[in-house]
């Protein structure tokens, strides 16, 4: 089947992820450790159980990648599934978490659902047809000076031990613009790229599943995303990627790519 043939049903299938969630927001239970400091909790793993089976059930040749189960079927149409975006925030009952879900041929996302349940914000996209919220077409921004820029960035839960730990370019970028937000959902802080709430994002040693919706949704908003060299294909592991309105790319690219020390 097509892509028009999964929006309404991602649509549909976000939401109902996003309720499940919202029920558990302030009362998330326990947390388990995947890492150092990369929680789990028993929201993360409902919501994915849920999606999973819903993809399965409907769209049985395609496959599914999540973040908490991993790969199951083996079909061409895959879908990567991260069933809470924003764990942190979530299990420490800071509103700002999502349910995102995209639909990729080849390596390709063309349908993207981001759903924030907090503030009932439904961000899609789809290949050739824009990027909408709430079924209001989005645009990103027309700023063109980093220096009124406002950028948005996240750090890998390997921070301790990640070769590149984001805090150089964090403190380099810090200087040069407005200011640098971090909101820990990367498919919350892409969705506001292309809504024009951010001006450019950028993160290094993220999961494809944080990323592949919001990849979509900012260039059918009219933004650029390349690898942070400014290299095509950002889902290729390991994963880097900037995100601008388009203006912004070459002053992003400069100051990622410069020599200065990092810290
Ligand atoms: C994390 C968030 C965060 C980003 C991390 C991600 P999770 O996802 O998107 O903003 O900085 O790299 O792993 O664990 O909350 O799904
Ligand atoms: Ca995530
Ligand atoms: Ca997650």
């Amino acid at each position: 089947m097509t892509v028009p043939s999964r929006i309404d049903f991602a649509l549909d299938l976000a939401r109902r992820a996003g309720e499940l969630l919202r029920t558990g927001y302030g009362h998330a239970g326990s947390v388990r450790y995947k890492g150092p400091i990369d929680p789990v909790t028993e929201y993360d793993l409902r919501s994915e159980a849920m999606i999973r089976e819903a993809i399965q059930r409907t769209f049985p040749d395609d496959s599914v990648v999540g973040e908490e189960g991993g790969i199951s079927g083996d079909g061409t149409g895959r879908w990567l599934v991260d069933p809470l975006d924003g764990t942190v925030n979530f299990a420490h009952a800071v509103p700002i978490f999502a349910v995102t879900l995209a639909y990729l041929q080849g390596d390709r996302p063309v349908l993207g659902v981001t759903y924030d349940p907090m503030r009932d914000e439904m961000f899609h996209a789809s290949a050739g047809n824009g990027a909408w919220l709430n079924g209001q077409r989005l645009h990103v921004s027309a700023c063109k000076q980093l220096d009124r820029a406002l950028l948005i960035t996240g750090f890998p839960y390997g921070i301790q031990s990640a070769p590149n730990n984001n805090l150089g370019h964090y403190a380099a970028f810090t200087m040069r613009s407005l200011g640098v937000r971090r909101l820990g959902s990367a498919a919350l802080d892409l969705a506001y790229v292309a809504a024009g709430r951010f001006d450019a994002y950028w993160e290094f040693g993220i999961g494809p599943w944080d990323v592949a919706s919001g990849m979509l949704m900012v260039e059918e908003a009219g933004g650029r995303v390349t690898r942070t060299d400014g290299q095509p294909d950002p889902l290729r592991d390991p994963i880097s990627i900037l995100a601008s309105n388009a203006w912004l790319h070459p002053a992003m690219l400069a100051v990622l790519n410069s020599n200065e020390p990092t810290v």
